[in-house]
């Protein structure tokens, strides 16, 4: 989720909208050859967030996951069943030939190694990392094309339905619009069950970000617009968490931090 170009952001007027993503160039361009250092910090983030929580989640979804498999890789250690959502058809494609696959060598495996890493896993080996992947394919069960601006994302039986959301650097890239931001957040947080977790990743304070020749739309979050977002939607004050990971050499790509969360919704009473 990088960009690697001057982004003048105060031009809206030449952001990129959706049907202008190609989902190889953006596995090409950002995930194809290391584990970006931000990347690593909001991986890190979500692990110890379900590390901590010390539960087996029954229902976990990953909304907005583009063509990448690492956040449901890490996800796989601890939820039963994961579905993935995403607005572009293009990128569950690649999902789905990656699901398909039984190849121990696949373009997700340093990510696995970084996770197995995090996790404290001795001896990491092509072993390992092919054993966790096969847990991946195997807890990833439904991928669905959705639209975050729609209420009721999956459907109105999927509202309160799922206890893991993972979601990383979607809501926020939907528009530049905050108010179509906190919309989305609303839909999305809609689908979280009774004392379910959110972790969510998004562009601090970003308008625009590039992919190849392209920017694409940022909705400008800050540490204090997540909060509210949070709170506003009945995660809980005491579970919240907000953290911006400063990278400042990121600054000419469009962003010089990355904003990183985490809430519960409370139980049913
Ligand atoms: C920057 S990418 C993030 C992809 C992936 N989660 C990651 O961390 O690399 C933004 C994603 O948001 C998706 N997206 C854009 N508009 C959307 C919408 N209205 N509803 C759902 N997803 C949307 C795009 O298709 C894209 O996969």
């Amino acid at each position: 989720m990088r960009g690697f170009s001057v982004v003048d952001s105060t031009s809206p007027g030449a952001l990129a909208d959706y049907s202008a993503w190609r989902a190889r160039d953006y596995f090409e361009t950002y995930y194809s050859e290391v584990v970006l250092p931000d990347e690593q910090a909001v991986l890190a983030y979500q692990l110890e967030v379900m590390r901590r929580a010390d539960v087996r989640y029954g229902r976990a979804l990953e909304y907005g996951c583009g063509p990448t498999l690492h956040r449901a890789i890490a996800a796989a250690a601890y939820a039963a069943r994961i579905d993935m959502a995403d607005w572009l058809a293009d990128n569950l494609v690649f999902v789905r030939e990656w699901l398909a696959s039984d190849a121990m060598e696949s373009d997700w495996n340093r990510f696995t190694h970084f996770i197995l890493q995090c996790e404290g896993t001795p001896d990491i080996d092509p072993v390992r990392i092919a054993h966790r992947e096969a847990q991946a394919r195997k807890a990833i069960h439904g991928l669905y094309v959705s639209d975050a601006r729609w209420h009721d994302p999956l459907g109105e039986e999927r509202r309160g339905y799922y206890d893991l959301v993972v979601s990383g650097f979607c809501l926020d890239a939907v528009s530049s619009d905050r108010g179509v931001w906190r919309a989305c957040m609303q839909n999305v947080l809609s689908m979280l069950a009774p004392g379910g977790t959110i972790v969510i990743h998004a562009l601090h304070d970003c308008t625009a970000y590039k992919v190849g020749e392209r920017m694409f739309p940022g909705a400008g979050v800050t540490v204090d617009a997540m909060a509210e977002s949070l709170l506003e939607n009945d995660l809980t004050r005491a579970s919240l968490d907000v953290q911006v990971i400063p990278c400042p050499d990121n600054a000419v790509y469009g962003y010089s931090g990355i904003l990183t969360a985490s809430a519960r919704k409370p139980p049913t009473p």
